[in-house]
């Protein structure tokens, strides 16, 4: 098969292997082969059905592609002396079906286009996949949340005890980021499923196209209008970066917990051995190396982004071949973070809670002070400042008992008597009481199990309405590919 029937006639000059391979996109172009061939079969049904092709050329050039469609693209095709996998699809079916029907495809339109809807094509489904990977850790989360609405342990502040809350919900905090985190996914589809074909180079044509019927055999829910912004832009795999690049700050968060929670400081969690490695010379070693590895994976993702960004800071309009270097990193950001989100499903739903240890830390540090300086203000008309004035010189005294809390009134010169007025010990001992002090924050989203109840309850809702959303989107683009493959079939026959 020749592989150079894109430049054979304008250019001389033989190019070595190193530099097609330089120039090529051929290695990242595996993943959208089969989206090309799918825009191929669309963009001839298109051709025909505005008779700027005849149906008898249809007739053969339909065939070759559906059965690169059902038989997948043949190794050949991926010779990497094609300057990509446009040029080694067309190249293919020239050689298929001769030079004097294969050599009608590429009429109206170019790679330019091509290209940038084949990316659509593939991100779209990557995208509702990671939108289904985040569903199901976020079900995880929620599973744990309600299996510990009791469970107390303390919560932190600049990683300093602060005050006790409850370990559903620490979780929660983590589901509604991720949740979040769905929702930019959610809103950067719809930026993503638009159709730049029949833009050809920037100018569109001057043949009779209708670029809404290739869109809408292509399952995309409208046009990317202005033919230069369709070459030009990739805008759209940016935002998906930068979604992606958020979801993993948040995935790289809940890791480095899980890392200070499996120490033996801390031992508020067991990760399952599976997620764990040893070393290789300390033979009592448990490492969270999933964990880790997840946490550096972040950066990659980070680095992915910014690599896009930098690639189009500089570009004039409109198609730059620079921007064939962006698209790996869509791939590769892509990649990490579907990786990352599909393992910590797992270490989540395996990892072990030792509820007695975060219990046992729970009111370490006085971390019901709050509650008792709350106390003297509910129960004695203290101004806040006030009771949090002899409530923290207390605590620099070392104990929260009645005595050292009479003696920072008088130190504090403020001519108040606890006991005057009436304080007990008993009083104080409920403020300081951990799950008392718990049970008493449950306004909207704290942590008390009253809230997580609600909260729980909350989020199932959400996520069903978001699962609803994934099957429809994914319904909808497999409905519209069954679609188009059988109007080629139909034509054919
Ligand atoms: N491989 C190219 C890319 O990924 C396809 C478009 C090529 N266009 C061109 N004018 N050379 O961007």
């Amino acid at each position: 098969m020749r592989t150079d029937v894109v430049r054979l006639g304008r250019l001389y000059g033989e190019r070595t292997g190193e530099m097609m391979r330089f120039l090529s996109s051929m290695r990242s172009d595996r993943c959208i082969a089969d989206a090309d061939v799918l825009v191929d079969i669309a963009h001839v049904l298109m051709l025909e059905r505005q008779r700027i092709i005849g149906t008898d050329i249809a007739k053969q050039l339909l065939p070759a592609l559906l059965e690169l469609n059902s038989g997948g693209v043949p190794e050949e095709v991926f010779d990497d002396r094609f300057e990509d996998v446009h040029a080694g699809i067309e190249s293919f079916l020239i050689e298929a079906v001769g030079p004097d029907v294969g050599g009608r495809m590429h009429m109206g339109r170019s790679r330019n286009d091509e290209v940038a809807t084949c990316i659509r094509i593939k991100l779209r489904e990557d995208l509702l996949k990671q939108m289904a990977a985040l569903l199901k850790v976020r079900e995880v989360l929620i599973a744990l949340a309600e299996a510990h609405r009791e469970s107390v342990m303390p919560g932190f502040t600049h990683m300093q005890h602060a005050q006790p809350t409850t370990l559903s919900h620490h979780l929660l905090a983590y589901e509604q980021q991720f949740s979040r985190d769905f929702d930019r996914l959610r809103d950067a589809y719809v930026r993503v499923n638009l159709c730049p074909l029949g833009a050809a180079a920037f100018a569109s044509t001057g043949y009779p196209i209708d670029r809404e019927y290739t869109s809408k055999l292509l399952g995309f829910e409208g046009l990317v209008v202005n033919t230069m912004d369709a070459v030009a832009t990739r805008d759209f795999a940016l935002e998906t970066l930068a979604a992606l690049s958020i979801l993993m700050a948040n995935v790289s968060r809940l890791c480095e917990e899980l890392v200070i929670w499996s120490t033996s400081f801390v031992k508020f969690v067991s990760l399952d051995d599976a997620f764990c490695s040893t070393s290789s010379i300390m033979p009592q070693k448990k490492n969270p190396d999933t964990a880790e590895i997840m946490r550096a994976k972040t950066g990659s993702v980070f680095g992915a982004y910014t690599g896009a960004l930098m690639t189009v800071k500089g570009l004039p309009m409109s198609y730059n071949r620079d921007l064939q270097e962006l698209t790996p990193n869509i791939w590769r950001g892509m990649r990490d973070a579907k990786e990352s989100l599909r393992l910590l499903i797992d270490m989540l739903s395996s990892a072990t809670f030792d509820t007695d240890r975060m219990k046992e830390e729970a009111g370490k540090g006085f971390s019901t002070a709050t509650e008792l300086a709350d106390t003297l203000v509910r129960d004695y008309g203290l101004p806040f400042r006030t009771a949090h004035n002899i409530v923290g010189r207390s605590v620099q005294k070392g104990s929260l008992t009645l005595e050292s809390l009479e003696e920072s009134a008088k130190d504090l010169d403020l001519g108040i008597s606890l006991t005057g007025k009436g304080l007990t010990e008993d009083q104080i001992t409920a403020a300081l009481d951990v799950a008392n002090s718990v049970g008493l924050r449950k306004a909207t989203g704290g942590p008390a199990p009253f809230a997580t109840k609600i909260a729980i309850a909350d989020c199932k809702k959400q996520l069903d309405k978001d699962s609803a959303l994934i099957d429809e989107r994914l319904a909808r683009i497999s409905k519209a590919k069954e679609d188009v493959l059988a109007d080629a079939r139909r034509l054919v026959a």
